[in-house]
């Protein structure tokens, strides 16, 4: 692994040592304050195109927890407004010494684009492209998921909503599939559905009651409005009444299965507040493991690097 672009095709062996190795850090004290110094002398660029709180916050805490510098590019004020290639702005970068991009953009393959054009020895993590990839969203999701129910391997994982503008559905559906999971299901309309989504192994519901029965794992969705082309934008009633996270709904899965949600949330929307507060939520430790996990994925990468 010298790049982190995606999900997809990574080996299970690749997987787990990104888990394992997050739950090392967590074990020496990475959740708390504690320096270590993997990437000292190392500078790892922020890139972020498009809007961010949790993903942009985690790799900074992650990466100053590692001793790295950290230089967060504020895109709205760069030379990207004045035309800049994209490419012209990554080789600037590197004519300042970057060892590490962490990127974010609107458009599926930004950073695999990167990643073929940056000198030998930077690595690029992608922190989510288009509709494409948010492996790191994946990674953490993992981590939850084992934290709480130990291993993958006799699990139903629901997945509902927008599935069709989704990258973290999309990595988090390769993610499982890699580590063993032997159900993984999609929850949502055929509106927001990709054709062909069963070939990634997973079994499709329409219905949300029908598919959240006796599930471990309830993985939700934001409606992304913004990555919509108009062609289906359901009024935020008749989506709640349908693919709505409520307590009633959520009864049908195991009395211990667990709500996991990537964030930005959108309260009433996909999830009522009686949910995303409630005992079965795991939202916010989600954030929490996301230092740890993007900590192992910049450790992970760079090492790879140093060895090439
Ligand atoms: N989950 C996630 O990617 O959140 P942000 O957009 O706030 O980074």
């Amino acid at each position: 692994l010298i790049h982190l672009l995606t999900t997809e095709g990574l080996p299970r062996r690749i997987l787990n040592q990104v888990l394992d190795r997050a739950a090392e850090f967590v074990a020496q004290g990475a959740e708390g304050n504690k320096k270590f110094n993997h990437l000292a002398g190392r500078s790892v660029f922020n890139l972020f195109f498009e809007n961010s709180t949790r993903t942009r916050t985690t790799f900074e805490i992650a990466a100053k927890r590692l001793s790295a510098d950290v230089i967060n590019l504020n895109i709205q004020a760069s030379s990207t407004a004045k035309g800049e290639t994209l490419l012209d702005t990554i080789h600037n970068l590197e004519a300042m010494g970057a060892d590490l991009f962490v990127v974010r953009h609107a458009q599926s393959g930004a950073a695999h684009l990167i990643a073929e054009h940056v000198q030998p020895g930077i690595a690029v993590v992608n922190a989510g492209d288009g509709r494409h990839a948010h492996p790191t969203q994946a990674l953490l999701d993992m981590y939850t998921i084992r934290h709480y129910k130990g291993d993958f391997t006799n699990l139903r994982v629901a997945i509902v909503g927008d599935i069709l503008h989704s990258r973290v559905a999309r990595s988090q559906i390769h993610a499982l599939t890699t580590l063993g999971c032997p159900e993984v299901r999609v929850i949502a309309p055929k509106t927001l559905l990709p054709t062909g989504i069963e070939s990634l192994g997973v079994h499709v519901h329409h219905d949300m009651r029908e598919g959240l029965k006796d599930v471990d794992v309830v993985a939700m969705l934001r409606l992304q409005n913004e990555r919509m082309s108009g062609a289906y934008l359901p009024s935020t009633q008749e989506y709640f009444k349908h693919y709505g996270l409520t307590p009633e709904k959520l009864a049908l899965a195991r009395p211990d299965a667990i709500v996991m949600h990537p964030g930005p949330m959108n309260r009433g929307v996909e999830i009522d507040s009686a949910v995303a507060d409630g005992d079965r939520a795991v939202i916010l430790p989600q954030v929490t493991f996301g230092i740890a996990v993007r900590m192992a994925v910049m450790n992970i990468v760079a090492e790879n690097q140093a060895r090439r």
